[in-house]
Order: C-alpha cells, then sequence, then structure tokens
C-alpha cells in the first residue's frame, strides 16, 4: 500500500529518522514530509543519506506554535500523520519537565486541533470503523504503565500510572489523542513501545552512553544497583510494526510493541563491554569502567511488554534474536565517529543555529 502524502512529526530524531529511512525504502507513501523543530535531539544529519530524494521534504517547525503548524496545515494536505516528535528523555524531565508538558501534552494537542481541522471536510464518523482514507498514528511508550513487579507484562488494559514527569506527560498526549477518537471521530491508532536501540540514538540515552564511553575510556554509569529491568527492541523492528499499524491497524485500537528481551540494565551494560572487548581489545577490559552512581529518583523497577495483539493481528515479530542487533549498533557507533563527535562538541547544533536561527 503506498498511502498519497504522509507527514512524519520528529523525523530529525532517532526513531523518526530510522522511519523515514523505513518508509522511502518500503514506498510507503508517494509523498513524506517531514516536520521537526530540531531541538537539541533532533539532527539534519541524520537524514543526509536521503535528502535528495525527491519525495522527501523537511520543514523546521515546532507543534507548539499553532499559527505557524495552522498555516502549514492549510497550505498542504496530508492522507496520513505519525507522530514521533517529542521531548524523550526522562532524566531531562526529572530536571526540566516544563518542556515536556509543553511539547508533548500542549504540541500534541495542537497537532490534534491541526489535522482535525485539516481533515474535518474528509471524514465521517460512521466512515471510522472502515479502512480509513485518513489515518493518525500517535508513537507512546509502555512507560505511561507505569513499573511492574518481578513477574508479569503490560497489556494494552493496564491502567495507566506514569511515574516520571516524561510518563505522565506522554500519558496525558495518549489520552488527548483517545479522545479525538471518540469524541470527534478522528482516526487515531496508539501505539505503546518499550525501548529501542540501534543507529542515530542521541547519546544521552543508556546504550549510545556505554558505547560512547567505552570508546572514550570514560566511566560507564549505572544507576543505583543496576537491577532494573527493560525490554529491549532494535529500532529496525519498531518501524516495521509502526508501518504495519498504518496500513493494517484497526482504528481506535491501542497496540503494545516490545522485543521480548528482558534484561537488567547491569547485564546490558557487560554485554556491551564483552562486545567492545572483541572490537576494541586494546581497551579491554571494559567492565573495569563500570561506575554505580545515584540512582534516577523515582526510577521504574522492571517494564515488560506483551505484544501478542500486534503479533496475532497482524503478524508483526521482532526479528533481532541474541546479541547480534547490539553488536550491529556498535559497529555502527564505531564506523559513525563524525555523527556523533559533531554531537558532543556541539558542532552541528552551532551549524543549525546558522542555518535556521537558534
Ligand atoms: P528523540 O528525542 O530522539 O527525537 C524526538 C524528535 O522530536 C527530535 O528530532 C526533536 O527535535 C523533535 N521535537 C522535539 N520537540 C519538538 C517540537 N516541539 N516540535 C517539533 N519537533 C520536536 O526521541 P525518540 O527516541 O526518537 O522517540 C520518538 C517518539 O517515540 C517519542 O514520542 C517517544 O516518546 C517515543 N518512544 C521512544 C522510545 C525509545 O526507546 N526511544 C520507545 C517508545 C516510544
Ligand atoms: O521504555 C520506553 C522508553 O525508553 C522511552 O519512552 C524513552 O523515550 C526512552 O528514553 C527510554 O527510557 P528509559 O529511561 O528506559 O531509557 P534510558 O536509556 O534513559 O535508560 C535505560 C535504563 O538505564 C534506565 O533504567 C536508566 C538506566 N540508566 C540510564 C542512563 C542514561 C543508567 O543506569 N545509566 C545511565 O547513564
Amino acid at each position: 500500500m503506498t498511502f498519497p502524502h504522509l507527514l512524519i512529526t520528529g523525523g530529525a530524531g532517532f526513531i523518526g529518522s530510522n522511519f523515514v529511512y523505513h518508509a522511502l525504502k518500503s514506498n510507503l507513501a508517494r509523498r513524506i514530509t517531514v516536520i521537526d523543530a530540531l531541538t537539541y535531539a533532533g539532527n539534519l544529519e541524520n537524514l543526509s543519506a536521503v535528502a535528495a530524494d525527491p519525495r522527501l521534504t523537511f520543514q523546521r517547525l515546532d507543534i507548539t506554535d499553532r499559527p505557524t503548524l495552522d498555516s502549514f496545515f492549510a497550505s498542504t494536505e496530508f492522507t496520513h500523520v505519525i507522530h514521533l516528535a517529542a521531548e524523550s528523555h526522562v532524566d531531562r524531565s526529572i530536571a526540566g519537565p516544563e518542556a515536556f508538558v509543553r511539547t508533548n501534552v500542549l504540541g500534541t494537542f495542537h497537532l490534534l486541533e491541526a489535522v482535525r481541522k485539516s481533515w474535518s471536510g474528509a471524514l465521517s464518523l460512521q466512515s471510522v470503523a472502515d479502512r480509513p482514507n485518513r489515518l493518525f498514528l500517535h508513537v507512546s511508550t509502555d512507560e505511561v504503565f507505569g513499573s511492574l513487579g518481578a513477574t508479569g507484562a503490560f497489556t494494552e488494559e493496564t491502567p495507566y500510572r506514569p511515574n516520571s514527569p516524561y510518563a505522565a506527560s506522554k500519558a496525558g498526549s495518549d489520552h488527548l489523542a483517545r479522545a479525538y477518537h471518540h469524541t470527534y471521530g478522528l482516526p487515531v491508532i496508539i501505539s505503546n513501545c518499550s525501548n529501542n536501540f540501534g543507529p542515530f540514538q542521541f547519546p544521552e540515552k543508556l546504550i549510545p552512553l556505554i558505547i560512547l564511553n567505552c570508546l572514550q575510556s570514560k566511566p560507564l554509569p549505572v544507576y543505583g544497583d543496576g537491577q532494573q529491568v527493560r525490554d529491549w527492541l532494535f529500532v529496525s523492528d519498531h518501524c516495521r510494526a509502526l508501518a504495519l499499524l498504518l496500513t493494517a491497524g484497526r482504528v481506535g485500537e491501542c497496540y503494545n510493541i516490545g522485543g521480548s528481551r528482558e534484561r537488567t540494565n547491569l547485564d546490558l551494560v557487560r554485554a556491551i563491554c564483552r562486545i567492545m572487548d572483541q572490537k576494541r581489545p586494546a581497551g579491554a577490559p571494559h567492565d573495569r569502567l563500570i561506575t554505580f552512581v545515584a540512582d534516577r529518583p523515582g526510577h521504574d523497577r522492571r517494564y515488560a511488554i506483551n505484544s501478542s495483539k500486534i503479533q496475532s493481528e497482524l503478524g508483526w515479530q521482532p526479528t533481532q534474536a541474541g546479541d547480534r542487533a547490539l553488536e550491529e549498533t556498535v559497529d555502527w557507533y564505531i564506523e559513525n565517529r563524525n555523527w556523533w563527535e559533531g554531537i558532543l562538541s556541539g558542532e552541528y547544533h552551532e551549524y543549525y543555529a546558522r542555518q535556521y536561527g537558534a
């Protein structure tokens, strides 16, 4: 299926840029427009390999800027929207929650309003049950469900119990997206995914941070006792799931997406160290760099996702077994030193400031 015109918000971020590559490769849409505010986490360098593709257009746009958003929607018609733009880092949300409420809650509200207005002529409540000619896919997180004990997994029926300001702001945006479907008949699907990893992930998140610190012989910070459990998913598997939801997901439904790859943070950090020992024997053993540091306030202990709904309805499966994807990710960061050095030195952001204004 090839959509007429797909809008990707946050397409210069980690998952967004991976999704742009996936969408172009799989010919998901005849036209793809990316909007992104290019915050510290957005990086146009992520899209440089496809920048010349005639199907792709980029516009710097902040979803909290309603007047610009309205004129943008007035000038262009989209049939499908995948909403990935967000403030995404839990630690930053603890240090400064306001940006999270602004972008994740208010920005999502403005986007939903702009889309509702734009699609008002093309939709009716009755058409919503059918395969829609319009679709809004709201990409969310498993963190909205809170923290699990030693057993069990989040299902689509698990009540929301967000613990961090990030998770609470994502929960707020999920509720708005759901309400826009229920009240206005906007064709919405919501996805809740577990921890992603892979190319282009900003090096504040655990996996790229540990890889880069290994490469620079810096301490590897492990919060608390390192026994917190996350369910890791390779980003390309997430992108496949999102494309499937856009093409065949049921409107008004929520879908959990997870890798069924639970492991403790300490086990994960040690696995990266073992890979680094092979790739960079001069620095071995890298696990000597592991440093236990103060725990994250309110740190969720365990996440696990039951993805049986998307598996049984749409035939989706995570493809990555063992540590192959982790090794691939380590290779990507080794091979793309310019990318992360540009970020760490601030060079890219100075360049964007010159190109687009601060
Ligand atoms: P990211 O931080 O790498 O990228 C977010 C992108 O959104 C950046 O390009 C940034 O510039 C842009 N953005 C931020 N504020 C904006 C605004 N006001 N207007 C327009 N653009 C703005 O995040 P990510 O890890 O790629 O996550 C993408 C989405 O997926 C988020 O909604 C996140 O909650 C969700 N998610 C992430 C994970 C994960 O493990 N990374 C897992 C599940 C769900
Ligand atoms: O579960 C999905 C979520 O996964 C997404 O919604 C978020 O956008 C994404 O950032 C991620 O959140 P986490 O907080 O789980 O990811 P992070 O990489 O920040 O941390 C993973 C785990 O590692 C977490 O338990 C905290 C721990 N950690 C993290 C960092 C940065 C450390 O022990 N040391 C660190 O330095």
